[in-house]
């Protein structure tokens, strides 16, 4: 090996590895490359051999993980990576005339260093902001709608030593910082992680979500990012919180007269130490967003998607296409996907799982059942004759 990497830079690899089981370690190559490429710039062949060796893997495999991302550099790059989208949509907004005039005002093409090492220019596929199109990123921050002037004022603001602040997202840090990001270590700049925010675009979806009473429980759009500080603060208050609301272990169940009408979510509507129903129910003890009724937010889904409810929906849960090329009779698509909801419990992020096996079988003969009742029964029927 050519490059004795620094201790520091072995003892983060030493950290990244701890974070995988003892027998996955190989999992930890990606966060690998960008620590030696954060020493280095650049995954070297020392960076691949000092990934290989560290992980029991041999340089092939290594190297063959290394040259398959291009976010992993092959040769020296500049403090700035400066990456210009010339994919479908920037294209035709004038993210090639941004290209062009950035290469030939800094004299480089696709993957080379100006001469004083400061930036690197290339060619970006799509950067998934189509949105903001034509887009360039900075060591991967983002700058929105920009035009051929605006990128070369923030190219020689970079040259002058200057840290042009991105449309959205963080500020600015070199290459090889936000490598040492990238392998997973905080960027410890103060308010490094709390500038910007999400621009109008990016949030036109939940936007549309809140007008039309869709919401994930819990969550507020307008959550500011917190500092690692503030969010450790905010979860050990939590957590005594949680403590604290705990039944005394000595305390005796109580019980509600009879008739005795508690408004929910009110003190003493759950059991001593039990969260309020909606609690229980979402999980979390932050407001609802806009939940204009006590529908989940997957049924009120389906309605928004399917108001009518009685006309055909070939991909809701439970229906079938019939084999023969015709129309699929009408049926009941918010019961169908009602009936598929509730066949399948929502992971984690609030949304359906997707279906277990058996799951469409029986929402398909709950969905009859349910259209049975509404006159649309003979169809279904018909339909499910068909398909059996
Ligand atoms: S085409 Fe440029 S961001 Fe998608």
């Amino acid at each position: 090996m050519t490059t004795t990497f620094s201790d520091e830079t072995r003892a983060r690899a030493r950290e990244i590895i701890a974070r995988y089981p003892a027998d996955r370690s190989r999992s930890a190559l990606l966060p690998l490359l960008h620590l030696v490429q954060s020493e280095e710039g650049y995954v070297s062949p020392a960076g691949v051999e000092f990934c290989a060796e560290v992980l029991g893997l041999n340089k092939a495999q290594v190297g063959a993980v290394a040259t398959f991302y291009t976010m992993y550099k092959r040769r020296p790059t500049g403090d700035f990576l400066v990456s210009v989208c010339t994919n479908t949509m920037c294209n035709v907004l004038g993210g090639q005339e941004v290209y062009d005039t950035l290469a030939e005002h800094l004299g480089v093409g696709h993957d080379e260093t100006t001469a004083d090492g400061k930036i690197t220019l290339e060619h970006a596929e799509c950067l998934a902001a189509c949105d903001y199109g034509p887009v360039m990123t900075v060591n991967y921050d983002f700058f929105d709608n920009v035009d051929p002037q605006s990128a070369l004022g923030v190219v020689e603001e970079l040259r002058a030593g200057g840290r042009p602040m991105p449309t959205r997202g963080a500020r600015l840090c070199t290459l090889k910082e936000m490598a040492v990001q990238l392998a997973g270590f905080a960027d410890e700049r103060e308010g490094a992680v709390a500038d910007g925010g999400p621009g109008e675009p990016t949030l036109r979806g939940l936007r549309l979500a809140e007008q039309h009473g869709i919401s994930v429980p819990g969550f507020d759009p307008n959550t500011p990012i917190r500092s690692k500080a503030e969010a450790d603060k905010v979860a050990a208050e939590a957590k005594a919180k949680a403590e604290a609301a705990k039944p005394a272990p000595t305390a005796a169940p109580t019980t509600a007269p009879t008739g005795s009408a508690v408004p929910s979510g009110t003190p003493g509507s759950a059991g001593v130490g039990e969260p309020a129903p909606a609690e229980r129910a979402t999980g979390s003890t932050a407001p609802d967003v806009k939940a204009p009724d006590a529908k989940s937010p997957e049924i009120r889904a389906a309605e928004t998607r399917q108001p009518d409810a009685q006309t055909a929906v070939a991909d809701a849960p439970g229906t079938k296409m019939p084999v023969d090329g015709t129309a699929p009779a009408a049926r009941d698509a918010q019961k169908a996907e009602a009936a598929g909801t509730a066949a399948n419990a929502p992971a984690g992020d609030g949304k359906p799982a997707g279906d277990e096996a058996g799951a469409q079988e029986r929402n398909l003969k709950e969905a009859e059942a349910g259209a049975g009742t509404n006159g649309a029964g003979s169809a279904v029927a018909s339909e499910t004759g068909v398909q059996k």
